[in-house]
């Protein structure tokens, strides 16, 4: 019989990483820090860039459905074939092909989630090992996808510790108040205790997340918080002039939820609509503030993008050169 993946892996642990070496989640254990909003932009516009991707929802929410417009539609399983997959073995498959061109979706829902909790709550009590579940399950298809993105609950240990078995790098956005980076504290202690099932697991980067884009003393202190939470191997993200990377506060962030639209595709409409700014200025007509509030958290999700896929491409060249 050929060993699965999951007996392999823990002789083997290069195999995991070397078929999952792209999958990107995004977590905290924290609600209403912009997971779903990062993730979802980031696999969006990894997607329009040309990379193929698929997005694994793990969130009960499923807000990335409304992020992605996908949501109320028919073929929105809401995680039911998760649920067989985990539960029944079933081969995995995209559940919805092309969401977005290269953008594939695998979403959730808050009772299939809950399903599949008590599924791993029984392999748990049994003493299964079920932290490289889903690192098998994504390995036959792993190769079909340039990026694998997964989004997470807060709340869910044992969800997380699932994620967090077929994850190579993580990606955690926060708020920046003291309170909040020092709850990192707990999320770190998840991922040690996923490490001696999935050794590949590494923190990519933080994101200060809801910014207030003026506060400069705000901004460095939350970056020396963040070293003495999770370590001087922890850092933020930096863009091309050395400045942090960080998603401001901005309501165009909600005005993209409701209207079933990642923030670049919200903010290329608005251009598309509204006539130039200068247009009313030089007419004589009453001037409106410039509309500038989604473009630039349009920016803020880009520089992001930008900087995880430089921070992973210059881990691997670094591994290809060892
Ligand atoms: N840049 C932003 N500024 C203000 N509100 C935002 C921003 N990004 C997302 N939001 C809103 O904040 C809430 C939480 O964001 P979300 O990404 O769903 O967090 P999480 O997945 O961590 O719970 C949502 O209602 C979302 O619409
Ligand atoms: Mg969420």
């Amino acid at each position: 019989m050929v060993p699965s993946l999951a007996e392999m892996a823990v002789t083997n642990p290069r195999l995991t990483k070397d078929v999952l070496s792209r999958v990107i989640t995004f977590a905290n254990g924290k609600g209403g820090v912009g997971k779903t909003s990062c993730s979802a932009n980031f696999a969006g516009l990894c997607a329009a860039a040309g990379w193929t991707v698929l997005f694994v929802d793990f969130d009960a929410q499923g807000d990335a459905g409304n992020d992605l417009g996908y949501k109320d539609t028919e073929d929105n399983d809401r995680g039911a074939h998760m649920l067989q997959v985990l539960d029944a073995h079933k081969p995995l498959q995209p559940v919805l092909r092309q969401v977005r061109p290269n953008l594939d979706v695998i979403p959730m829902g808050r009772r299939m989630l809950k399903m599949i909790e008590h599924v791993l709550e029984g392999k748990r009590q049994r003493g299964t090992e079920f932290r490289l579940m889903l690192a098998e399950a994504l390995a036959p298809i792993a190769r079909d996808y340039d990026l694998i993105v997964i989004d997470t609950p807060p709340d869910r240990p044992d969800v997380l510790q699932l994620v967090f078995g077929a994850t190579r790098w993580l990606v955690i956005p926060t708020k920046s108040d003291r309170s909040s980076i020092g709850n990192l504290q707990d999320l770190s202690e998840e991922l040690e205790e996923v490490r001696h099932a999935n050794p590949d697991i590494e923190i990519l980067g933080v994101v200060p997340y809801d910014f207030d884009t003026n506060a400069g003393r705000i901004k460095r202190n939350a970056i020396e918080d963040i070293h003495a939470v999770l370590g001087d191997a922890s850092d933020v993200f930096y863009d091309a002039d050395d400045e942090v990377v960080f998603i401001r506060h901005s309501n165009a962030a909600v005005d993209a939820r409701n209207a079933g639209k990642l923030v670049h595709e919200l903010a290329e409409m608005a251009q598309d609509e509204e006539e130039p700014w200068w247009q009313a200025l030089r007419e004589g007509r009453k001037v409106d503030r410039i509309p500038g509030s989604v473009g630039g958290l349009a920016g803020d999700h880009l520089l992001l993008t930008n900087a995880i896929l430089t921070r992973i491409n210059s881990f691997e060249e670094a591994q290809e050169s060892a």
